[in-house]
């Protein structure tokens, strides 16, 4: 079997011969870039150099970077899907575009002396081209001379073959990917983009443009080469398998959970998968240069729910709780990485420490939990466990609502989630007056108004993105006891006419008295029905979506916190109070209700 160091050095190896400067792969934590948590891409850490900034080692780049998305968490425990990955690439910043960057992905797959894989098994696609950037012909006709069939040439639109911005705004363009066929039959002659056989191994982006704030896509000063290649992905092509967790990445990792529960792989896949997926993770993020450790913010929130469902998974699958689990796998994942990140082995007792302590921690509160939620639920006339109950489980016994939610889907029970968020909500309402030393009367009104105005932000933001178009995106909000504020994307100062526009919609809304509804689904599926929201910037499996109207009168849907109130005809009517610039490309509204 090819491991993975082989496959690392092979890549830097050739891209060396290419000219290329052998960079560093950057921190899993970003800087400079508040938006996201971590590192996602190999592009990431390379942004201002792709907007034009010299990179001292150059104009071509190669490197590998590890990366964590924690958008797909609902996926792992499949074959493919992972928190942590790695990513190889190489970049041409301003140096050379399509025609090296194809013909170097191809040499690099299928000659010998690389990869050697089967020209037979790859296809392609390219970009057909829409109103605002033209076919992309140049690709299409490179890898029909370097002999790839025009049956294996696909065009796709946008939602396929265009990459980036990484965040709103940023470098993007058309790009080309290259498919491996997996099948254990002979690959066919036409390459079918809806066949799964077909798996995506490289992605070249040929990145000539800057989306910016308001949606246009400027040419940028130099054209660049992005490239991206997982590294478990190709591993497992080049070794004919189609489990990532069979690569030398993980096996060591899963032979020790089979050791430790006494269970077997292959009837227990899902929750092996997780197991190791997880601790992984969590491993790679405490032991990085920035390294962080498990606290209830930002990445420290990613790492504690990291371990903490691993730690689940491991007593699901009988490890005895006596077995530090988390540090078992640490142990494991240390060991064999660290020529490539010896950070790993420099911070080793620190990561053992952390993830020990957590281990723990949580241990001990899961015990109690889950007494409290077989009481809960024992006594349960209905499958639904009310808000108070679920709170209580947070509130007293530290357990998260995710945990209650997961908990409660395994069993078949629902969970009343808009009430928990009242709940909290009341309550930290409560904490904050009491702590400001002015509690007095009126404070269910006040929440009762927050609630509305909150509503009314909603109806605002959706009527601004018919008026003044789909550039328009939130970009903060702030609710006091009487108006509500809201930040958003755009450009110009509005018009008079644009303004009543807006408040119109916001009016027609409130009048057709318009139901408030509640979905908890996974992030996946509120991505793909359209919901607005930030999808990559924090851990969740689930999400709420709020939906104002319902049938084919459906005004607003948002991934959001919540609470809402359950008619719009509650807000009575909308005005705009002042549109006034906030930032660069920001403007803002402050408005009322009542
Ligand atoms: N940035 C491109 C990707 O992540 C290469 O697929």
């Amino acid at each position: 079997m090819i491991n993975a160091q082989t496959i690392r050095n092979k890549f830097l190896d050739f891209f060396k011969t290419k000219g290329h400067s052998i960079i560093p792969g950057a921190s899993l934590i970003p800087e400079n870039d508040p938006t996201v948590l971590f590192t996602t891409a190999g592009m990431h850490p390379l942004v201002p150099y792709l907007l034009g900034e010299k990179h001292p080692a150059g104009t071509r780049l190669a490197d590998v970077q590890k990366c964590i998305r924690t958008g797909d968490i609902d996926e792992v425990g499949d074959k493919t899907h992972l928190t942590c990955f790695e990513m190889l690439g190489n970049w041409s910043l301003g140096d050379y575009f399509k025609d090296d960057s194809i013909a170097w992905s191809w040499e690099f797959l299928t000659e010998e002396k690389w990869l050697n894989l089967d020209k037979n098994r790859l296809a392609v696609s390219v970009f057909e081209g829409d109103e605002n950037v033209p076919f992309d012909q140049e690709s299409y006709d490179l890898w029909l001379k370097i002999g790839v069939k025009s049956e294996r040439i696909v065009r796709l639109g946008k939602a396929d073959n265009w990459w980036g911005p990484a965040g709103q705004t940023g470098p993007c363009g058309p790009d080309t990917e290259i498919f491996y066929w997996t099948g254990s039959e002979a690959a066919p002659e036409v390459y079918n983009p809806e066949d799964k056989r077909w798996v995506e191994i490289w992605n070249n982006v040929f990145m000539a443009y800057n989306k910016t704030i308001d949606g246009k896509f400027e040419p940028l000063s130099q054209k660049n080469v992005d490239t991206g290649m997982g590294l478990e992905r190709i591993l497992c092509m080049v070794n004919n398998i189609n489990d990532v967790y069979a690569t030398d990445l993980f096996s060591d990792a899963i032979k020790k959970i089979a050791e430790l529960s006494g269970k077997t792989y292959s009837d227990n896949e899902k929750a092996f998968r997780i197991v190791a997926d997880h601790i992984k993770a969590a491993t790679m993020i405490i032991g990085d240069p920035k390294g962080v450790s498990p606290s209830n913010t930002d990445q420290g929130y990613v790492v504690r729910k990291l371990i903490r469902r691993a730690v689940r998974f491991s007593l699901m699958l009988e490890i005895n709780s006596k077995i530090d689990i988390t540090t078992e796998l640490a142990n494991i994942y240390i060991d064999n990485n660290k020529e490539q990140y010896p950070e790993l082995e420099k911070n080793k007792d620190y990561i053992l420490r952390e993830l020990k302590k957590e281990e723990y921690k949580f241990k001990e509160t899961l015990e109690k939990g889950l007494r409290i939620f077989a009481k809960v639920t024992e006594n349960l006339s209905d499958k639904l466990i009310p808000a108070v109950s679920a709170f209580d489980l947070y509130q007293t016994y530290g357990f998260p609502l995710e945990m209650t939610l997961e908990l409660a889907k395994e069993r078949g029970f629902e969970v009343d989630a808009k009430g928990f968020e009242e709940e909290l909500v009341k309550h930290q309402e409560l904490s904050r007056t009491a702590s400001a030393g002015k509690f007095k009367g009126g404070l269910a009104d006040n929440s009762e108004e927050t609630t509305k105005l909150h509503t009314a932000t909603h109806l605002l933001l959706a009527a601004l993105r018919t008026v003044l178009g789909d550039h328009v995106y939130q970009k903060g909000s702030n609710i006091t006891a009487d108006r509500l504020r809201l930040d958003f994307s755009h450009a110009q100062k509005m018009t008079d006419e644009e303004k009543q526009k807006v408040e119109d919609l916001v009016n027609h809304a409130i009048k057709a008295e318009l139901p408030i509804i509640c979905q908890l689904t996974s992030l996946d599926v509120a991505k793909k029905s359209g919901a607005m929201g930030v999808f990559d910037s924090k851990y969740q499996d689930q999400v709420k979506v709020y939906t104002v109207g319902q049938g084919d009168q459906i005004f607003s849907s948002e991934i959001c916190g919540g609470p809402h109130v359950d008619n719009t005809k509650e807000l009575k009517s909308f005005k705009i109070l002042k549109e006034e610039a906030s930032s660069a490309g920001v403007r803002r509204i402050k408005a009322i209700i009542g």
